[in-house]
């Protein structure tokens, strides 16, 4: 059944107390869940939702007979017809089960130990309740269980009790003072080694911090505490929001469905995103722990102090908070190569989702599975309508907005209107038309064009803004409405200067300004400006949309050299690239020989020859554009041959600049041990500066070893225990290099690196996902292979995504033209299916190209899907993905 935004009714009852007991016994655990009751506006009848064994439901202590209520297990109901129209309280008594839970949804085990993951509806899978984000309350948690097997218990809030109880139990009882939503509810009991600091807030008090792993574990979990603590100070100063609970706990599991989660004084997360030291850890993966840390603690005023009306209004809190973690990590570091990181996730993987049958707006109309609805577009482009308020507001201006916001908002359940409305009203600032953005699914795309006109004796620079909305499942183009977003703009001139200019109306002169979009077509015009101009538009990517503009190669060559808003000048340079790669394509499929691109190499030697440049910028420059990436705007994908295309291209620059590129490296490589050396041991831990270096060697690393592979794999082979012995970046970035290497050599350091770290889940995921990314011809053969290594485990979902998720986003493999990637892939979705459903949901993503590629291989992806949702028992959460790519 579906849901949808437009049939939301306020709750007919409400429910400010719940108290909890958890006996946690071998087997199962019993709940008992009392719940103090408001009925509203004299409602009698109670629907509650559940989908867990019930034993037996009390009204004000008093037993129900069974004839009191009817359960319907198809949409998950309880209801209670005839209940009091006063105040009343049901303690209800459930059972579940667990071990047996490997859906890592409600209440589970893992490794011995209980773990919860209720966002969104997983605390009907432990009790009943109305289970829905605007029925808040206070929670009292107790647990009890056996003391050894059990030693740690905790849930949300302060904890007010604890003791010991016969036959080895023990108890302990948590309050939490804030009203929340059920899907904020944690509760966690184990064997676990607790690792504590503290921080004091800006207004003096002191905040115990607490994080807890396997014994084992522990001595990784120092940079999460220090994330955690920049992040707390970052909230402070850049937003003025202090931490409100005495205590803040962080709970690490191996098995986890996502990055995360945000629960109200006990985050839980995914052993990835804590767990982090030089040897096992990638700087991209200290970067992800610092970036995750951070988002699930700005989480606690953006999603947990204001939350969500309905799950419909999921961006709310998660555009939000994603927009914040983005700041956070902006203002800790390299702030033009996080930006552009952003960019590429939201193209690569957000556009792509809006140009396909999943396609929904920042806030979707309807859903048959939540759990799908986490996606790229309520997360990602979410966080970009936010910055669009903050770019049109300016800093002070957003600040303003979020102080009303809060204001206004405290301890409630709102909507995404209701945020729009605290920005507009602090400011004064007009946002009706804004809300398209939260209406109207699919990328934008704007079409400009330039030119100059005699004004007296003057000359304006006029440009022509076309806005095209496309076609979307839920909506076609024509009933769509002309949206409002933010173009920032500079002239250059021909010399790669900033030119001035003056606007309608204004005798100010400036060289860039923000031009507000409103109109399926409209003209700007900039006055006074200098004979030659070359635009630079979007800067900084203000809007999530497609740009089209006709420039010349040497006009992108111009920017790509002198811009200074790093995205645009990046951006000139992917369009240089992009377009090398199209015309690559169309030579291949014309049967003609590859075009050169002397331009194109010219502007890149610049670069690897620019002394001046960041480090981790110069990385970002020369990465040429995936094939999802490249995939953007078209209808017609051969995706094989897209990579061929590019493969050529990367073989024309790998040979063009050996010789530069080589340099780069090495120089890179020097910079890094330079402040190393003469110590008796050398650190190689992550920080920005040397991680940037180390980007920019595995950026050109690569590229040479395309230039002689025999040569380079007995190198590699002979240098990698020194590589290795440095840190997990240099071990990584080595093996990547090597990894589509045809040798034997490759093979056998990939089967050094998974001996060394056998013992290293986290590592053992790297070890997976080289297997499934590699583009050498023997890759299943290889990832079949990976399934039986004892290490791998098919419920694990970290082990999952690194070995199946992976091949599936491997481009000539997945998409091979036997078919036999496509049944790959849909053979584990149906197997995974049966007790992990999340999991598999997001695996049949994979196939969401269908329409959009050849017909040979799109009718090949149509068996596979047809199959599944042929299966009877199939989950409705695959289901709902692979019906919309079908439809
Ligand atoms: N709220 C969590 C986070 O961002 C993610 C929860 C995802 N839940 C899910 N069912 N997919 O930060
Ligand atoms: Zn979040």
């Amino acid at each position: 059944t579906v849901k949808y935004l437009k049939d939301y009714t306020a709750p007919t009852h409400l429910v400010p107390k719940t108290d909890l007991l958890f006996e946690i016994n071998e087997q199962y655990t019993d709940v008992w869940a009392t719940l103090h009751i408001e009925p509203q506006n004299g409602a009698t009848e109670l629907v509650l939702q559940g989908d867990v064994k019930l034993i037996s439901i009390k009204k004000n202590d008093e037993t129900l007979p069974e004839t009191a209520y009817s359960l319907n297990p198809n949409d998950e109901t309880l209801v209670l017809p005839n209940m009091p129209t006063e105040p009343f309280t049901l303690t209800i008594h459930t059972q579940v089960e667990p071990q047996k839970n490997k859906s890592f949804n409600g209440l589970y085990e893992s490794e011995g130990n209980l773990y919860t993951q209720c966002e969104p509806e997983g605390f009907r899978k432990i009790t009943f309740h109305p289970d829905r984000p605007d029925v808040m309350g206070e929670f009292t948690t107790e647990i009890r269980a056996n003391a050894d097997k059990f030693p740690v218990l905790l849930s949300n809030g302060n904890k007010i009790r604890s003791g010991s109880l016969n036959d080895g139990r023990h108890f302990a009882v948590w309050h939490d003072p804030f009203v929340k939503p059920t899907y904020l509810f944690a509760l966690v009991a184990g064997d676990l080694a607790l690792t504590s600091d503290f921080f004091i807030t800006q207004s003096g008090r002191r905040v115990v911090i607490e994080f807890y792993t396997r014994q084992a574990d522990a001595h990784q979990v120092a940079f999460a505490i220090e994330s955690l603590k920049n992040s707390m100070k970052w909230d402070e100063t850049r937003f003025g929001l202090e931490y409100d609970l005495d205590i803040y706990m962080v709970v690490a599991v191996g098995d986890f469905n996502m990055g995360a989660m945000e629960n109200k004084g006990l985050n839980i997360f995914n052993t990835k995103y804590v767990l982090a030291d030089s040897q096992t850890a990638t700087d991209a993966d200290f970067e992800g722990v610092e970036a995750v840390i951070a988002h699930e603690y700005f989480h606690n005023w953006t999603g947990n102090r204001v939350t969500c009306r309905d799950w419909f209004q999921l961006s709310l809190k998660e555009g939000l908070t994603v927009f914040r973690d983005q700041e956070f990590s902006g203002d800790r570091a390299s702030r033009a190569v996080r930006r552009i990181e952003n960019v590429k996730l939201l193209r690569t993987h957000q556009f792509a989702e809006d140009a396909s049958p999943m396609a929904h707006p920042v806030r979707p109309a309807s859903y048959v599975e939540m759990n799908n609805f986490y996606t790229m577009t309520v997360y990602e482009k979410g966080a970009e309508v936010v910055r669009m308020y903050h770019t049109f507001l300016g800093e002070e201006g957003f600040q303003r907005g979020m102080k009303l916001y809060f204001e206004r908002h405290d301890g409630q359940a709102v909507t995404c209107d209701d945020f729009r409305a605290a920005m507009a009203d602090a400011n004064g600032f007009d946002f009706e038309q804004f809300a398209l953005w939260y209406s109207q699914a699919g990328t934008p795309t704007l079409q400009i064009s330039g030119s100059l006109k005699k004004n007296g004796g003057n000359l304006d620079y006029v440009l022509r803004v076309k806005q095209i909305l496309p076609d979307t499942p839920d909506m076609p183009a024509s009933q769509k409405q002309a949206m409002m977003m933010p173009l920032a703009i500079a002239l250059f001139n021909e010399n790669g200067e900033k030119g001035a200019f003056k606007l309608p109306n204004d005798d100010n002169s400036y060289n860039e300004t923000i031009l507000i979009v409103n109109q399926a077509e409209q003209e700007f015009v900039l006055r006074e400006v200098q004979q030659s101009v070359t635009p630079s538009l979007l800067r900084g990517f203000s809007a999530p949309v497609h740009l089209q503009f006709d420039y010349t190669n040497e006009q992108l060559a111009l920017l790509l050299a002198h811009d200074d808003d790093e995205f645009a000048r990046w951006e000139a340079g992917q369009t240089l690239l992009r377009r090398a790669i199209f015309a690559n394509e169309t030579a291949l499929q014309q049967g003609n020989d590859l075009p050169q691109n002397p331009l194109l190499i010219q502007a890149l030697r610049n670069i690897l020859n620019d002394n001046n440049l960041d480090a981790a910028f110069k990385a970002m420059l020369l990465q040429v554009p995936a094939e999802a990436e490249l995939w953007g705007e078209r209808d017609h994908i051969n995706p094989v041959q897209t990579t061929m295309a590019r493969e050529a291209l990367l073989d024309e620059i790998a040979h063009a600049l050996h010789g530069e590129l080589l340099a780069t490296a090495l120089n890179a490589r020097e910079s890094e041990n330079a402040d190393k050396r003469g110590k008796e041991i050398a650190f190689y831990e992550y920080n920005p500066k040397d991680a940037g270096l180390r980007a920019l060697q595995y950026a050109c690393f690569p590229l040479i070893h395309r230039f002689d592979e025999a040569a380079t794999i007995e190198q590699v082979f002979e240098h990698y225990d020194e590589m290795a012995r440095k840190n997990m970046t240099h071990e990584w970035g080595v093996l990547s290099s090597i990894n589509s290497n045809a040798s034997a050599k490759r093979d056998e350091l990939l089967a050094r690196f998974a001996a060394k770290f056998d013992h290293q889940a986290l590592v053992m995921d790297k070890y997976f996902s080289l297997i499934a990314c590699s583009r050498r011809a023997d890759t299943l053969v290889q990832a079949q292979a990976a399934l039986n290594h004892p290490r791998f485990a098919l419920d694990n979902p970290n082990k999952v995504r690194a070995l199946i998720g992976t091949f599936a986003r491997n481009v000539p493999h997945f998409h091979a033209l036997d078919g036999s990637g496509y049944a790959f892939v849909a053979q584990h979705i149906k197997k995974i299916d049966a007790f992990n459903p999340q999991v598999a949901a997001g695996l049949a993503r994979a196939f969401n190209l269908l329409k959009r590629i050849e017909p040979q291989r799109q009718a090949l992806m149509r068996a596979e899907l047809e199959a599944i949702v042929a299966l009877p028992s199939l989950s409705k959460d695959v289901r709902e993905i692979v019906e919309k790519i079908l439809a």
